[in-house]
């Protein structure tokens, strides 16, 4: 096993793939990180393909340029429009985020299970196929979730516009019948404290984090793998405002750090 000092490259429409960063440096804390906020451009939500194609390419450049020897697409979004085209582009793993419905189908005893995604998610052909594959299985209620990750995006996780917005989109879900809930963006992920508060402790709320995380870490294990030797490091680029990334890594990340402008993406 080879020993490389080759970062992984990670990014989102935002901050919201900060919520995947996390399960990362928790599966792999030796490896350094490099994570891209395209604040510029966000919400990704209901651009057109072609549009996120062509950010998630000069992203994964800019990554590439950086020496990354594997791509994290955590962003769900991007992932339906991106990632094949991404995968023919660079020879390099390139793990990708989707809504987490087989281990929602598994899980669900009322056989309902409902997925909170963007829109873009929802309409993608990849989320089709994933509910082609699983969804005879239990019957899927999907919620496009407007407006949500520009709260996210503002570091308001539990306010009341928060609360009003998370609360009707959920209603109608439960009204169906769903007792799993599937969060199918990585802004929601920071929702979950405030979601919890609104469905109770009956409802189960699966994320895909900690799943890509390690599929990450068995990827990187057949080729590039960075033994723990000490803490590995982190870098925060933005396409948008820096100073507003870094205001929210307290919150999201955990600790405070400084924020590069990302050029030439
Ligand atoms: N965090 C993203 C996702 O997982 C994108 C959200 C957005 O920009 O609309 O889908």
């Amino acid at each position: 096993m080879s020993v490389s000092p080759r970062p992984i490259g990670v990014f989102d429409s935002g901050v919201g793939g900060l919520s995947v960063l996390r399960h990362i440096r928790t599966v792999l804390p030796g490896e350094d990180l490099l994570y891209v906020a395209d604040s510029a451009h966000a919400p990704y939500g209901m651009k057109s393909v072609a549009f996120i194609e062509a950010r998630a390419l000069a992203i994964s450049s800019f990554l590439v340029a950086q020496d990354a020897k594997a791509l994290v697409v955590a962003c769900n979004t991007a992932t339906a429009a991106a990632i094949v085209g991404l995968r023919a582009r660079f020879d390099l793993p390139v793990i990708g985020m989707e809504p987490a419905v087989k281990p929602a189908v598994d899980a669900t005893r009322s056989g309902v299970i409902g997925v909170l995604a963007t829109g873009g998610t929802l309409e993608s052909a990849r989320f089709a196929e994933l509910v082609q594959r699983f969804g005879s299985q239990a019957r899927v209620v999907v919620q496009p979730c407007p407006g949500l990750v520009e709260q996210v995006e503002a570091g308001d996780l539990s306010g009341p516009a928060t609360r009003a917005l998370l609360s009707a989109f959920v209603a109608p879900l439960l009204a169906q019948g769903a007792d799993t809930l599937v969060l199918g963006c990585t802004h929601y992920p920071f929702l979950q404290p405030l979601l919890r508060e609104l469905v109770g402790e009956q409802v189960a709320l699966i994320e895909t984090g900690a799943a890509v995380a390690r599929q990450l870490s068995r990827r990187i294990a057949e080729t590039d793998f960075q033994p723990v030797r000490s803490a590995g490091t982190e870098k925060f680029f933005s396409s948008g405002e820096r100073q507003h990334l870094e205001a929210l890594l307290p919150q999201l990340w955990g600790h405070a750090a400084p924020v590069k402008c990302l050029t030439g993406g």
